[in-house]
């Protein structure tokens, strides 16, 4: 690419900065309707809440700024790698997004799109097309040359359906062909994909795996998304309701980069709401069995009846020394009085948990991740040790 055309597509920042989630709309409009084959590859919740357009803007935008040095992208590229994979993304898919791209930057600046402005976008498209797909060709490459591993879609029987509270489910998913399954680092979660008969549709989804790796099956912990604004959402309740021991779900391989880090010497300190704890609780089950671990569970949930291993939790603080939890909950009663009434809130186990020679992973939602986040950093915990997953399209910055 040469300088002037870096310095076009540089100038069309403070654009994207205001109008990229107007682009990438009409971006996913133009392909589902000249591609419709697509919309069997992408989350259809997700297209809804515009989670998936506001992900691609700023990925965009994150690369016209750094143009002149896209390596500082990598951890990004690395991490959109892992997703792509998950969900099957080929280099022969960037050809069709690059076509639509290009055409909706075309369509959206009207006049403003010059002949050369689109030479130098289609030239740094290519470049990082060139740069995210040589990347996962690598992790493909990784995949198929792991015992058990696999790429694209493999059909995995659910064996065993266990209810963990009012509304999160645990299935337990064995390869259908028998082979050896990959091992995964724990926090790693897998794509499901399954038919939804209603809507003529596939739809992949995203579920960490809640076990730590025991070579046999994965289990997957689902929370039931019943909308009340909006639809039921569809895999969840699927998942739940339709869902019986013994049918077939497809399975990719485990991806994901919120792991836990090989690094003994640090308390882990592992802080949840809601259905955000499956990933950390493979973590702890792997932790579990390595001599001294010290482990810090914070959880938050609204109430008893939706707290999901709850009994597995006390099992574990009861066979550790080395772990502790601290449990909230929005509304306690009075045979509750171990738990804590509210909002997580670190400040109340502050001499517990926070530390400069801890690791802290912390997965639920936005405002959460945030929250709890500033709270560390404020308690100069360095940004280094802490990790965060949103189960969504990674668009958080902090
Ligand atoms: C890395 C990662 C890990 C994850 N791990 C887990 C896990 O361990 N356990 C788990 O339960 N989930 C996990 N998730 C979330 C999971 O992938 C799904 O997003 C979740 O199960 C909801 O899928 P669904 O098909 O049921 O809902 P969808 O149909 O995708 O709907 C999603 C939400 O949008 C709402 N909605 C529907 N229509 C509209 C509309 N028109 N406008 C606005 N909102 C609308 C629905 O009510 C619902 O609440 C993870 C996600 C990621 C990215
Ligand atoms: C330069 C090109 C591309 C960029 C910058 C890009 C960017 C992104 C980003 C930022 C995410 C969110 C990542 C996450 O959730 O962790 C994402 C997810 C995704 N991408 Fe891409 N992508 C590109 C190319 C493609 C191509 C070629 C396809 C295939 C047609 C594709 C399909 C998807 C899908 C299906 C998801 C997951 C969507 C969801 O879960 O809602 N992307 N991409």
């Amino acid at each position: 690419m040469t300088t002037n055309q870096q310095e076009l597509v540089k100038s069309t920042v403070p654009i994207l900065r205001e109008h990229g989630v107007v682009l990438t709309k009409h971006f996913y409009q133009r392909m589902f309707q000249h591609n419709p084959e697509l919309q069997h590859v992408f989350n259809r919740g997700n297209q809804q809440n515009e989670k998936q357009q506001t992900a691609l803007a700023m990925a965009v935008l994150a690369y016209a700024e750094h143009i002149e040095n896209p390596s500082v992208l990598f951890p990004v590229v690395d991490s959109i790698g892992h997703k792509h994979t998950s969900l099957d993304i080929r280099a022969e898919h960037y050809a069709i997004v690059g076509k639509h791209l290009i055409a909706s930057i075309k369509e959206v600046l009207g006049e403003l799109a010059t002949t050369d402005l689109l030479e130098a976008w289609a030239v740094a498209y290519q470049e990082l097309a060139d740069l995210m797909s040589g990347h996962e060709q690598n992790i493909y490459n990784q995949k198929v040359s792991e015992k058990g591993g696999w790429t694209g879609w493999r059909p995995f029987i659910v064996k065993d359906k266990v209810v963990e509270s009012s509304e999160i489910t645990s299935f337990y998913l064995y390869p259908a062909d028998q082979g050896a399954i990959a091992d995964f680092k724990p926090g790693q979660y897998v794509s499901l994909r399954m038919f939804l008969p209603e809507l003529n549709l596939l739809q992949p989804r995203q579920y960490s795996i809640s076990c730590a790796p025991n070579g046999l099956y994965y289990r997957i912990s689902v929370k039931r998304e019943s909308g009340s604004q909006h639809p039921d959402g569809l895999i969840s309740n699927r998942l739940h309701q339709v869902v019986q021991v013994g049918d077939l779900v497809d399975l990719s391989a485990p991806s994901g980069v919120f792991v836990l880090q090989d690094n003994l010497e640090k308390m882990k300190v592992f802080i949840s709401g809601g259905i955000g704890q499956t990933p950390l609780l493979s973590m702890l089950e792997s932790l579990i069995q390595q001599e001294g671990a010290v482990v810090q569970w914070i959880h938050g949930c609204r109430e008893a009846e939706v707290h999901a291993f709850k009994d597995r939790l006390a099992e574990v603080v009861q066979e550790h020394v080395n772990v502790k939890q601290h449990i909230f909950y929005d509304v306690v009663d009075e045979t509750e009085a171990h738990v804590n009434q509210g909002w997580v809130e670190l400040a109340q186990v502050n001499d517990a948990v926070v530390s400069q020679n801890a690791e802290y992973y912390i997965c639920g939602p936005r405002g959460f991740i945030e929250k709890h986040y500033q709270y560390l950093v404020d308690q100069k915990v360095d940004k280094a040790s802490i990790f965060f997953e949103e189960f969504g399209p990674a668009s958080l910055q902090v």
